[in-house]
């Protein structure tokens, strides 16, 4: 009787000085450094933007179940991009309809009139889907909307004259994303038409007018274009413009993926510079991915973390997704073309807290670290350098059997992931299947930087220029960890580090 009761009023004990909110975070397949609200549904970031030293995350939530609904935008903030804290609900749907994606900005000079007592403003540019108008088949239901804070993010107050922007006749019309055009002292919307980008100026957010289209004849059309962001890098002393825009479905491994273009921008009209697709992400799971405003010269981006594939049916509880690790955006050329580069944000480096580091480590077969990982929690980075002549792969595994495989693919000059056996994959018959994306780099060496919480893991090799990013769903928790590799190689420096939890 004792050796029973003795256990149970020590959990009993330590269960009541444990914050409620750590306790409820711990459930199975819970991620512990990226964003997941505490329970229900989300989809994308939305409004994200920096002010007075915080992080906004807002995102597509829907409070009441698990599945998609009526949307809200939920909100949470962080000091450092990690470690996020969920807040109160920031907009409710309303008789204009459901607040689907959109941005958020900072109004310094109050060119919408909308602040008071000299204070820099926030103010969100979202859509209005309207679920009435859309039964009447109108094809008008979608029109852009404002909200305004003047107390840092904390309560917003609905623009009374709202839309400020109505449906001229496109069905899908939305995902505002707004940004300040010093040049021309104006703010410009990148909008989300059907299968295209069409682009309005405004001196005020309240009035806008029509500049120009973009889309016809460029990139992937496999679905509709969602969720577009615009904005400039610099690059060797010039300025690049990118204008990224989410499409669903149509994306290189089946679904939903983000395709970008970089060109030039003149505040009325956007030139691309190549015929080529580019993808920000060749995994499944990294969609409407855009970035954060008033960042100063870091562009930072994130996304979310799920694919509408399968999006309703992951087997997690009570909540449904979670966001991509915040990433550093640049450029950088490869053979004849430019692309965009990602790579997770040094402040990822805080959760650090332990690991090895080895150099020159010969693999032929397989190599198993997991007594140098120690008791791993699943939660680790991993970077290395190797020699793209020869093929390489990394898993992670557990003893119930499940593995995940990500690699290089010399023969193909590919990178691939491989969930078919990692866990629970029977809620869609097309997740556990393998993903390829192209090395992009033409350089000699290869080197891999993957991020892996409990249940994802995102690849980003060639210093970000191919980002690969699944979710997968193991029975227990990847406790184990091999590199493989057919022909041999040598990985010239591995660097493992245990990353804690940021919840
Ligand atoms: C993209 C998207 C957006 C829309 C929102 C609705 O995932 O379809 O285009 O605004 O989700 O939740």
């Amino acid at each position: 009787m004792k050796k029973v009761l003795l256990p149970l009023i020590f959990l009993i004990a330590f269960q009541a000085v444990k914050p409620a909110f750590a306790q409820d975070m711990q459930e199975k397949y819970r991620p512990q450094f990226h964003f997941s609200p505490r329970s229900n549904w989300m989809n994308d970031p939305n409004g994200m933007v920096f002010h007075n030293g915080t992080y906004h995350l807002f995102f597509q939530y829907y409070p009441d179940d698990k599945v998609w609904g009526p949307m809200h935008w939920g909100h949470a903030t962080s000091k450092d991009l990690v470690s996020w804290k969920e807040q109160p609900i920031a907009l409710y749907p309303d008789s204009l309809g459901y607040i689907f994606s959109g941005s958020a900005v900072v109004d310094a000079a109050n060119t919408s009139g909308f602040g008071q007592d000299g204070k820099a403003l926030l103010v969100a540019i979202f859509t209005h889907h309207n679920p009435v108008l859309e039964k009447q088949k109108t094809g008008k239901h979608e029109y852009q909307s404002l909200a305004y804070s003047l107390d840092d993010g904390k309560t917003w107050t609905k623009y009374s004259g709202n839309p400020v922007l109505p449906n001229p006749g496109i069905t899908d019309f939305r995902d505002p994303k707004v940004s300040w055009y010093e040049p021309q002292k104006k703010w410009v919307m990148t909008l989300a038409t059907k299968d295209r980008i069409t682009f309005y100026s405004s001196p005020n957010l309240k009035d806008w007018t029509r500049e120009s289209e973009f889309g016809a004849n460029e990139g992937a059309h496999g679905g509709v274009w969602e969720c577009p962001d615009l904005f400039p890098i610099m690059h060797n002393g010039k300025q690049v413009w990118v204008l990224i825009v989410n499409i669903n479905p149509g994306g290189p491994n089946k679904g939903s993926a983000g395709q970008y273009f970089l060109g030039e921008f003149d505040g009325k009209t956007f030139k691309a510079n190549s015929a080529e697709t580019k993808w920000l992400d060749f995994g499944a799971d990294n969609y409407a991915a855009v970035t954060f405003a008033n960042t100063g010269n870091r562009r930072i981006l994130m996304g979310w973390m799920s694919n509408w594939q399968y999006a309703n049916q992951v087997p997690t509880h009570p909540w449904r997704s979670a966001n991509t690790v915040a990433r550093e955006l640049g450029l950088k050329t490869a053979g004849k073309e430019m692309y965009l580069t990602s790579v997770p944000v040094k402040e990822l480096d805080l959760l650090g807290s332990g690991g090895f580091s080895e150099k020159s480590l010969q693999v032929k077969g397989e190599t198993n670290l997991t007594a140098k990982a120690k008791n791993s929690t699943g939660l680790f980075r991993l970077d290395f350098d190797a020699n793209a002549t020869a093929d390489f792969s990394i898993v992670l595994s557990n003893k119930a059997g499940n593995e995940l495989t990500i690699g290089y693919d010399k023969a193909a000059n590919q990178y691939y992931t491989d969930r078919s056996k990692s866990g629970k994959v029977d809620f869609e018959k097309g997740f556990g299947v393998k993903h390829t994306a192209p090395r992009i780099s033409k350089d000699k060496n290869i080197s891999v930087t993957l991020v892996a919480d409990a249940a994802s893991i995102e690849l980003f090799a060639d210093g970000g220029l191919t980002a690969m990013t699944e979710i997968f769903f193991p029975d227990e928790p990847m406790s184990e960890l091999r590199v493989k590799s057919v022909s041999g190689t040598t990985l010239s420096n591995l660097k493992y580090s245990k990353l804690k939890s940021a919840l």
